[in-house]
């Protein structure tokens, strides 16, 4: 490609690198969540050098050759490492194995017949990690980052059970490097528990270790079953051997594991024998790899040999190639997840990849099926990258004529439209409050702080009530009092626990309307967006109304706040059939409180109210909300700085300590007249 093409072309080509790399980065690194295969992604970091190459005039600020990975997010504090940690130059085939080893003897003046010893390990696909021991303590763990500045990740790394906290006979100061990873075994079971809890799921085991170490909360990398295989150091107050290879099982007398397919060859034939070796044993190692690194032994020499710009002379990573076979597409599935978005699944003619039977592969979106034109009975060539999920490369037989295949156009779980918004590759269900794939995201949202705010119905109880069938939709929730009694008899259930949850139900039945609003998980409606639409139409129920009109897009588009995008969210949601009714559903349990605009300043603003005692006309909730409008704040008991009670039937002790006070007291109709005059 770089051979063929003019400047402009070129210019233009290394723009939409540049982006596109910094997208899958991210996805990569922050997001814990790749959309291409490793293989993919080294094709366009390739492209991109080579583009460059050939014209350096073109090279880009923002070059993707400039940047080593993603920097490191924000979420986690940052540390600088006292030595790089560096990257390695890749080799794919035999040939560049030789010429790497030429090229050090090259640099080093030896005659062509020496040969330097090199070490070869298993390239583990995890993270790096960078630990410090300080007099034999562990005092620092770091991530790499971009390679100068990384997280630290220490609290997390402590619960890492291959990490020793203490070194006894250690150097003053030990940085040990090597990768954090979880085994495939591990990485399925997490998946599995994800799955049941309605957690996320990882693409893959370096994805799952990547966003169990990187938490800001220890207690979740505790909970996942991470391992670590050392492979290097980094700053060291002496030195820890005079080879490589004295170095690592020297790292290994220390308590820390080191990879036991890590030998030592005499020549450029043993390396690509333990090459072939590790790629023939890689299917039935308990962990994902993705190449062999090789190493120069001797460190005076690794010394001598030194970096080329963020890789060291002396080693190199030989990876294996991605496997490929060729089969044929015989369905395209669709699967709706979380967030209702529909991915197609290739079922195949199962297929042996490189020791692995493969029968179906991700086909991504809606524009990939179309990319590739792929029709039910066609011969595709598949890829499996070793890290992701298989994908298809090829289709081989385009050119024959066949059905074409037709992107559904309806969910198949709920049967509601399926629509993919302007400018986005996905298609989406739009039956949010019934479709059972996106149950438990909803009720999950719906409950939220941010939503109804429902205290003690957390992601397990919700997982437990979908499974005892209890739950279905938001409305289901309001009735969970009807299974109080089989509750109580559940595990981990006692009749108080169970009393509380139904409490602090019963609590939102007159819920704020914004909050009521946005908990419906209406697709582009966030808080302050149900502000404002309630500011203008006041109810939930004059939205549905209006969504009817022939012009409701319009309506809603013209209110402050609201644009387009909103306003044709909205009415796909209404337009809905199973979505009016599971609101009407829910509307006949709850009723939302119409939305009254701010505090205005009156004669109590800044007072404090408490209301004690049962209010006959309107809610406990209702009425802190009407003190609330008139600026006051309500409190819920009674003191020195209360400046009136209102006290319905029943009240008690704080009754009669605002009378020992000496604080206005009032009843249930004076207060709603002081509401009504002010
Ligand atoms: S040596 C300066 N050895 O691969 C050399 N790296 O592509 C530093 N990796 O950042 C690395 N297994 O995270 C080395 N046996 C191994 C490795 C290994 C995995 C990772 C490491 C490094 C990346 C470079």
């Amino acid at each position: 490609m770089a051979d063929s093409i003019g400047e402009a072309e070129a210019a233009n080509r290394l723009m939409r690198l540049a982006r596109l790399i910094a997208h899958h980065d991210k996805l990569y690194h922050d997001q814990d969540a790749p959309e291409i295969s490793d293989a993919d992604y080294d094709a366009l970091v390739r492209e991109n050098r080579e583009l460059e190459e050939r014209f350096p005039q073109l090279v880009r600020p923002d070059s993707p050759s400039k940047r080593l990975g993603a920097a490191p997010t924000t979420a986690l504090a940052k540390v600088a490492h006292a030595r790089p940690m560096l990257s390695l130059e890749n080799a794919f085939s035999e040939d560049e194995v030789n010429d790497f080893a030429a090229r050090i003897r090259r640099f080093l003046n030896l005659p062509a017949e020496a040969f330097v010893a090199m070490t070869a390990e298993p390239k583990i696909d995890g993270l790096s990690c960078s630990v410090r021991y300080e007099r034999g303590d562990l005092v620092l763990a770091a991530t790499r980052g971009d390679g100068a500045v990384g997280e630290d990740v220490t609290p997390n790394v402590r619960t890492i059970a291959d990490i020793p906290q203490h070194i006894a006979n250690a150097p003053d100061v030990l940085e040990v490097r090597g990768e954090v990873y979880m085994s495939k075994a591990d990485f399925e079971a997490l998946n599995a528990r994800q799955e049941a809890s309605g957690g996320k799921i990882f693409a893959n085991p370096r994805n799952a270790a990547a966003g169990s170490l990187r938490q800001k909360d220890a207690s979740i990398t505790a909970a996942r079953p991470l391992r670590f295989l050392a492979h290097g150091w980094g700053e060291v107050s002496e030195p820890l051997a005079d080879t490589q290879f004295e170095a690592m099982k020297r790292i290994e007398s220390f308590g820390i594991p080191v990879s036991d397919l890590l030998v030592r060859c005499d020549d450029t034939a043993a390396m690509l024998a333990h090459y072939r070796a590790i790629e023939k044993a890689r299917a039935d190692l308990p962990f994902d790899i993705d190449g062999v690194v090789y190493k120069v032994d001797r460190l005076d020499l690794q010394e001598r040999l030194g970096f080329v710009a963020r890789a060291p002379r002396w080693g190199l990573a030989h990876k294996f190639p991605a496997e490929k076979a060729e089969t044929t597409l015989e369905a395209i599935d669709i699967q709706v997840g979380r967030t209702g978005k529909l991915t197609p699944v290739g079922r195949l003619t199962p297929v042996g990849v490189g020791g692995v039977i493969v029968a179906n592969v991700t086909l991504h979106n809606r524009d990939e099926i179309q990319r590739l034109g792929l029709r039910i009975g066609d011969r595709v060539r598949i890829q499996r990258a070793g890290d992701v999920i298989p994908q298809v490369v090829e289709n081989l037989t385009r050119d024959e004529v066949r059905e074409p295949y037709v992107f559904p156009d309806h969910c198949p779980e709920c049967q509601s439209e399926a629509v993919a918004e302007e400018g986005e590759v996905d298609v989406r269900c739009t039956g949010g409050l019934i479709c059972p794939a996106q149950r438990f995201e909803r009720l999950r949202h719906f409950v939220s702080r941010g939503a109804l705010d429902i205290e003690g119905l957390g992601e397990k109880s919700i997982a437990e009530f979908i499974e005892l069938g209890w739950l279905h939709s938001p409305a289901d929730i309001f009735r969970l009092r009807n299974h109080r009694g089989a509750l109580i008899g559940l595990e981990g259930w006692k009749e108080k626990s169970v009393d509380n949850l139904l409490g602090s139900i019963e609590a939102k039945r007159e819920p704020d309307g914004p909050r009521f609003l946005f908990g419906l998980g209406i697709r582009q409606i966030g808080i302050v967006t149900a502000r404002d639409l309630l500011k203008c139409f006041g109810t939930v129920e004059e939205l549905r109304r209006v969504a009817a009109h022939p012009d409701a897009q319009a309506e809603f588009a013209a209110v402050e706040g609201v644009g387009p995008v909103v306003a044709e969210a909205l009415v796909d949601f209404f337009h809905e059939e199973h979505n009016r009714e599971a609101l009407d559903d829910l509307l006949s349990e709850v009723s939302p409180k119409p939305f009254v605009s701010d505090a205005r300043q009156t004669e109590w603003t800044g007072k404090t109210i408490v209301f004690t005692g049962s209010l006959e006309t309107m809610s406990r909730d209702e009425a802190k909300a009407q003190a609330e409008r008139l600026g006051a704040r309500a409190a819920g008991s009674v003191s020195a700085k209360t400046d009136l009670v209102v006290a319905g039937p029943g009240a008690g002790s704080k009754l009669k300590k605002a009378e020992e006070l000496g604080i206005r007291v009032i009843n249930e109709a004076e207060w709603a007249q002081i509401v009504a005059d002010a």
